[in-house]
């Protein structure tokens, strides 16, 4: 079986939004990076969501709703999380907020956490579908576990195509990283660096907040050490070509790159490109041969570029 591949129109959503009802996974753009969905309230077509990935564990998983109006129905949100709500949905924010006990939602979806992580995507494709579903999906990135996430259908198709109803064809997602998660404990603490920057939180809240300690007991894919891991070896804060490795550069300067995040230093294009690049990059590596990346500024969607291309780095396990 190989999935479909729908365009972004009315029957192309109407098809997908039909796939969902029955049960079956639909990968789905929003402008962080593709999702792969499944409707969050059936526990079989949540399963279906591990074994397409081949995720080890059942981690949890954010739930899209199509407005911030729809959150209430799943989880309480008051306080900072109303505040960072109504400044950033739709956006490139998750909120882990207390799961209402009536919720309805597959208990797979929270891994049996008291808590639920919720998203309104700021994507008119994303946006379409969850209207034309008319409920909550669960989706974490289509990716197959522990591979870079997917910024283009194309992507979807290399790591998942065989095991996946459908994927909806929204063109290249504009962020290119995913969300920033953020919990309370009670105090908002960042889970995730991602999409949208520390500092506009910080901003709207007032207040620092604070990383997750390293020794939380949440464990999630995204915080394993060795995570979007393409095939070749990574080095970091390569500011030179080292010699035989494929040089991926940032900014103006790199003129040996083989490949540049931004040639103008743009963090916000250089999120938009990472994943591709690093895809782009392993297809072209010879056995053996390295990714060394250059320097990338650790502010604004720096710090979650730094955190992906860590991971990607890390041991291999
Ligand atoms: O941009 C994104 O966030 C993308 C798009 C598709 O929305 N989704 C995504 O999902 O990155 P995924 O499954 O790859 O990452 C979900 C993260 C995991 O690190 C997971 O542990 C965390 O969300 N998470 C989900 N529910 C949680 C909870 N109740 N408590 C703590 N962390 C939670
Ligand atoms: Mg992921």
């Amino acid at each position: 079986m190989s999935a479909e591949i729908l365009k972004p129109d009315a029957g192309g959503l109407a098809r997908a939004a039909a796939l969902l009802g029955a049960g079956q996974l639909v990968a789905f753009p929003t402008e962080t990076v593709y999702g792969l969905g499944a409707d969050a309230r059936n526990d079989h077509a949540v399963a279906r969501i591990f074994e397409a990935k081949g995720r080890p564990h059942f981690n949890p998983l954010i739930v899209h709703l199509a407005d911030a109006a729809a959150a209430a129905r799943f989880a309480v949100l008051d306080g900072a999380g109303e505040r960072l709500a109504s400044a950033f949905w739709p956006g490139a924010l998750t909120l882990v907020l207390p799961l209402r006990p009536d919720a309805g939602l597959s208990p797979l979806v929270s891994a049996g956490l008291p808590t639920v992580a919720l998203r309104v995507p700021d994507h008119p494709v994303a946006h379409a579908l969850l209207t034309a579903f008319g409920g909550p999906v669960a989706a974490p990135s289509a990716n197959r576990s522990g591979s870079i996430s997917p910024t283009r259908a194309a992507h979807v198709i290399e790591g998942l195509g065989d095991r996946i109803a459908a994927v909806v064809d929204g063109g290249a997602c504009p962020v290119g990283l995913e969300s920033t998660i953020v919990g309370f404990d009670p105090a908002p603490v960042l889970l995730r660096p991602g999409g949208l920057p520390l500092e506009a939180i910080e901003d709207c809240l007032g207040r620092r907040v604070a990383p997750r300690r390293a020794d939380d007991a949440i464990t999630a894919p995204g915080q394993l050490s060795s995570h979007y891991a393409p095939d070749a070896p990574v080095a970091l804060e390569a500011a030179t070509p080292p010699p035989g490795a494929l040089w991926l550069g940032f900014g103006s300067g790199c003129d040996g790159a083989a490949l540049n995040l931004s040639s103008t230093g743009d963090l916000v294009e250089a999120a938009a490109n990472l994943f591709h690049a690093l895809r782009e990059l392993d297809a072209r590596a010879e056995p053996g041969q390295r990714i060394a990346v250059a320097p990338i500024p650790d502010h604004g969607l720096g710090r979650a570029i730094n955190d992906r291309l860590r991971r990607a780095a890390a041991p291999r396990g």
